[in-house]
């Protein structure tokens, strides 16, 4: 029996790139990961809606390593729509806007890709995602939200 990553080498390569550049990007957040954000002085509705963005990024690595392809485009679907919900909107900034679109962008092409049943695209989406996440939050640090 043959595996999908030998079937298809270069969606295991991109799978595991991926996972090499998310795992540094996920570890960025202040506070050291809880289970549950903790609610301190003020509830931070914000926190936990941004938090969940990281339950449907591992759908969609679980689906790319099995070739899972109805999880994969579960967890890209979840996270366009996540970008279009208020609690996204954290800077009223036209380049806040602009790398949400990019990031909904990519998202679709991730979706479109699994639904085509197409591994190796979905990878390659993969990574386009991932990079929108470091850049928005890059982005989101260089400009200061006051915490
Ligand atoms: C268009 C911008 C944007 C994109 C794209 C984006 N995020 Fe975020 N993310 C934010 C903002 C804004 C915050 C809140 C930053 C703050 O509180 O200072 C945040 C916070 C987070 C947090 C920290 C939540 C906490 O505990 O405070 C995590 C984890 C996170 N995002 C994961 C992701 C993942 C994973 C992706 C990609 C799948 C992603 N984000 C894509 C804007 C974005």
């Amino acid at each position: 029996m043959r595996t999908s990553f030998m079937r298809h080498p270069a969606a295991g390569i991109v799978a595991l790139l991926a996972v090499a550049v998310v795992v540094p990007a996920l570890s960025m957040s202040r506070p050291p990961l809880a289970q549950e954000p903790t609610v301190g002085d003020k509830p931070n509705d914000v926190a936990i809606f941004m938090r969940a963005k990281l339950g449907h990024a591992q759908h969609v690595m679980e689906g790319l390593a099995l070739a899972d392809y109805d999880l994969i485009e579960r967890g890209a679907h979840d996270l366009a729509l996540a970008s279009q919900a208020s609690s996204w909107q954290v800077l009223q900034t036209e380049d806040y806007a602009r790398q949400s679109r990019e990031f909904r962008r990519a998202c679709e092409s991730l979706r479109s890709a699994a639904k085509d049943k197409n591994l190796d695209g979905a990878a390659l989406a993969w990574m386009e995602v991932t990079l929108k996440c470091i850049q928005c939050h890059k982005y989101v640090r260089d400009v200061g939200t006051g915490n």
